[in-house]
């Protein structure tokens, strides 16, 4: 960061996300001409970031929209996404949020059950509409993440297990409402093992592609959902994650030319160019360690207190304020009344004072879309640099 910007930053009340758009630009536009060249089409996924200025950009870029909720359609709409090229995913989708979905003519909607496949069926049969429909899979492939956030197995509530395939078969079949589409896959997320674990997920969705057209269904439509990681170690080091990697690996899917592959990356596209700032309130000194309490908490960004998430953290004021002296160990926490409340214990800072101005770094994907109001405590608004 700039000192120029530093200065505009330290102005703003906190806590605040602060997005960096030329980094967010640059990241969109390398998905986008990576995708474009090994002709795959990218769904971005709403729930990473739902801020209006980066779902616009998306949009602008041509990309379609991954959505889980009615509510997350209705938005993506409103920022410029085609109802055509939006995606819709989720366990739990309502006969009212089906519904909307299938007057609105979405893409495709992304099964996860038999009984919603039956359900959609009937609803599209009521609005005297056809509907589009990929069955979610559940590959039980060991993603090799954080256990919240694998979704490939199994034991997961996610999609639809192999024991069940010959009955979503003969459910699609005899369903006059539904049109098959494809298939839809989605391990998990943070997948920083970029090559081998999606190279596992291509090889075993060729196989079930094929068992699904071996049985009469044509499977145009081949999704293998998001996970691409990001580095939260070395934000500054590697801020553009690997989508040659990942895209490459996914464009291995033996595939006709009728075929067309998707993915739906969330997490890589938003998290490195947001950082949730915030000042020191007070700094506790401890008989055996210092407590630096931020204005920023969980309600915030809950990803350290709901998976121990690591996220740097920079002392901004230490850098450009003054000159830094040794670094200290710190444990980094926010006010709110829970001891999950910590964004990182034993963090070495350089020594920090009330009133620094801090930046919780990659915080741009599952930030602000994940913040409460407990406490009664406040969103933290968002700014953009080019707005500054
Ligand atoms: C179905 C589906 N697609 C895409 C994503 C986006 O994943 P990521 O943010 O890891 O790219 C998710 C995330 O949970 C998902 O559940």
């Amino acid at each position: 960061m700039k000192k120029s910007v530093f200065e505009r930053l330290l102005s703003l009340e906190t806590p605040v996300y602060y997005y960096d758009m030329d980094l967010f630009r640059k990241t969109v536009d390398l998905l986008a001409e990576t995708a474009t060249a090994h002709g795959v089409k990218v769904h971005y996924a709403v729930k990473s970031n739902n801020e209006e200025r980066i779902m616009r950009y998306i949009a602008s870029k041509g990309l379609g929209a991954d959505c889980v909720s009615g509510n997350e359609i209705a938005w993506a709409v409103r920022c410029g996404f085609p109802p055509e090229s939006i995606v819709y995913a989720g366990v739990g989708k309502t006969d009212k949020e089906l519904t909307s979905a299938i007057l609105a003519g979405i893409g495709a909607f992304n099964c996860e059950s038999l009984e919603e496949l039956r359900i959609l069926d009937d609803l599209a049969g009521r609005c005297g509409r056809k509907a589009r429909v990929c069955l979610r899979i559940n590959p039980d492939i060991d993603a090799h993440t954080h256990q919240y956030i694998t979704t490939g197995l199994e034991e997961n509530k996610f999609g639809i297990s192999e024991y069940a395939f010959e009955d979503a078969v003969r459910i699609v079949k005899s369903s006059p409402n539904l049109i098959f589409t494809g298939l839809h896959f989605h391990i998990g997320s943070q997948i920083t093992s970029v090559r081998e674990i999606f190279a596992v997920e291509v090889a075993k969705a060729e196989k079930i592609v094929d068992w699904f057209e071996s049985q009469g269904l044509r499977v145009d439509h081949i999704d293998l959902g998001g996970g691409l990681g990001i580095d939260y170690d070395d934000p500054d080091g590697d801020p553009i994650p690997d989508f040659k990697g990942w895209i490459e690996t996914v464009a291995t899917f033996r595939h006709r030319p009728d075929q067309v592959l998707h993915i739906e990356p969330g997490r890589s596209v938003a998290a490195q160019c947001g950082s949730l700032l915030s000042r020191v309130v007070y700094v506790k000194e401890g008989r055996t360690k210092d407590i630096v309490i931020l204005d920023a908490g969980m309600n915030n960004l809950i990803r350290p207190a709901l998976y121990g998430a690591y996220h740097k953290v920079d002392n901004l004021s230490a850098g450009f304020l003054r000159e830094t002296g040794p670094e200290r160990e710190y444990d980094v926490a926010g006010p709110v009344c829970e001891s999950a409340d910590v964004f990182g214990t034993k963090r070495l800072l350089p020594e920090t004072f009330r009133g620094d101005l801090l930046a919780i770094r990659s915080a741009g994907a599952y930030g602000a879309v994940m913040s409460s109001h407990y406490n009664m405590r406040g969103d933290a608004p968002a700014v953009f640099s080019d707005e500054l």
